[in-house]
């Protein structure tokens, strides 16, 4: 048996190579395009992350304006796209109706050729929020909203859509730094699906819906949702330490905790929790905050395990007021501008990926049946 295949989950391979970011490179930590995370957190907004993603290099400021102005342009959504997500039903999982949304843009505006690529990403990264939201007020109280009002950045589209009003500008710019965070991630799993579907030669469309399944998970994106569910079961610190010393004697595991590359801390959680505690702070919470340090406390003394992004992003999602089924879906329209970038740079660059496997399977024998022919 191989090394690769007695480690499973492909963990340790290094499985093609990027320019895009890097992630838990000793010294290096977590970079885009050879910036760091912490000063792309501290100075840039998301937009011009994304368009750093899309294209090397960041934007000079008239080509991150009409960057902005493309994007303001492609929330409308199309008639028979509004006629889809009223039609969908009202228990499906806001992550299914991304997921079809998007397989559906691909029908209606499909990428002719790979060289309108690059505008069918700044179509879904501006049309993402608008779908989501449409089918959730038509859902949860009958409003069919405009999805082109709300700011001139992707984060205040989001809440004002959401919340039918202006953010405070604090809630802006939190959401705005967790999308930086969520952006980018080398090859995580829903990036590697977009890169197999791309490197079959398959359109843009395909590539995202195939990422977005693969996101839906909760070892993957699906761990924010899950880790509010259990930091809401509890009320108190003690509470949450005694709930978390049980769930790990059952041999549970902790969502929104440990990581396959990074080994004994994420970059992002140290940024995501400084907002959390801030948002925190700002609504006077006297109990999500500190339950989480409780959690986090408990998995660092008994495991040594720590928060990834998705921990502390729970609580500071549930301070911007957003529904915890809307948690994974913000990272989907974060996320689709690090997708989007791997997908071009696979078809720049492409070879069919299709890895061996080890045969585990019965030695050859001979078919036997011969009845009802
Ligand atoms: C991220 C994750 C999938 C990485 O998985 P992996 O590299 O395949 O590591 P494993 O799942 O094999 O875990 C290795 C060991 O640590 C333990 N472990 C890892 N994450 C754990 C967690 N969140 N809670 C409890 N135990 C955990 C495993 O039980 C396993 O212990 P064992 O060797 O005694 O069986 C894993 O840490 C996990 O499931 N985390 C929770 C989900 C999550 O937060 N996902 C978002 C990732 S950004």
């Amino acid at each position: 048996m191989s090394e690769t295949s007695k480690a499973g989950g492909l963990a340790g391979v290094t499985a093609g190579q990027t320019a895009i970011s890097t992630v838990g490179k000793e010294g290096v930590g977590l970079t885009y395009r050879g910036y760091s995370i912490e000063d792309l957190a501290q100075d840039a907004t998301f937009e011009e992350v994304a368009y750093l993603l899309l294209n090397g290099e960041p934007p000079k400021a008239t080509e991150r304006d009409a960057f902005i102005r493309s994007l303001g342009a492609a929330r409308a959504l199309p008639e028979p796209m509004r006629e889809l997500l009223e039609k969908l039903p009202a228990t499906a999982h806001p992550m299914d109706v991304l997921r079809t949304g998007c397989s559906y843009l691909g029908c209606l505006e499909p990428e002719r050729d790979f060289s309108a690529g690059l505008g069918a990403s700044i179509r879904l990264l501006a049309a993402f929020p608008s779908i989501l939201l449409y089918w959730y007020h038509y859902h949860q109280n009958g409003r069919r909203i405009d999805t082109r009002q709300g700011g001139r950045s992707i984060a205040s589209h989001f809440l004002t859509l959401l919340h039918g009003r202006e953010p405070e500008p604090l809630d802006c710019r939190a959401l705005d730094v967790s999308l930086i965070l969520y952006a980018e991630h080398e090859f995580n799993a829903s990036t590697f699906a977009a890169r197999v579907c791309a490197g079959t030669l398959s359109d843009y469309h395909s590539c995202i819906t195939s990422a977005i399944g693969t996101l839906r998970g909760p070892l993957h994106g699906g761990a924010n949702e899950a880790a509010m569910e259990m930091i809401s079961r509890y009320e108190t610190p003690e509470a949450a330490r005694t709930g978390t010393l049980a769930a790990l004697a059952r041999k549970e595991k902790i969502m929104g905790f440990g990581h396959r590359v990074y080994r004994d801390h994420d970059p992002r959680n140290t940024i995501i929790k400084d907002w959390a505690q801030r948002l925190g702070a700002a609504r006077g919470d006297r109990r999500y905050y500190p339950v989480s340090e409780a959690i986090e406390q408990v998995l660092w003394e008994e495991k040594k395990l720590f928060p990834n992004l998705d921990f502390y992003s729970a609580s500071a999602y549930h301070f911007l007021g957003i529904p915890p089924t809307l948690f994974t879906p913000v990272f989907v329209c974060s996320r689709v501008s690090g997708w989007s970038a791997h997908v071009f740079e696979q078809r720049a660059n492409n070879r069919l990926i299709r890895p061996d496997a080890e045969y585990i399977g019965p030695a050859p024998r001979p078919w036997a049946v011969r009845a009802g022919r």
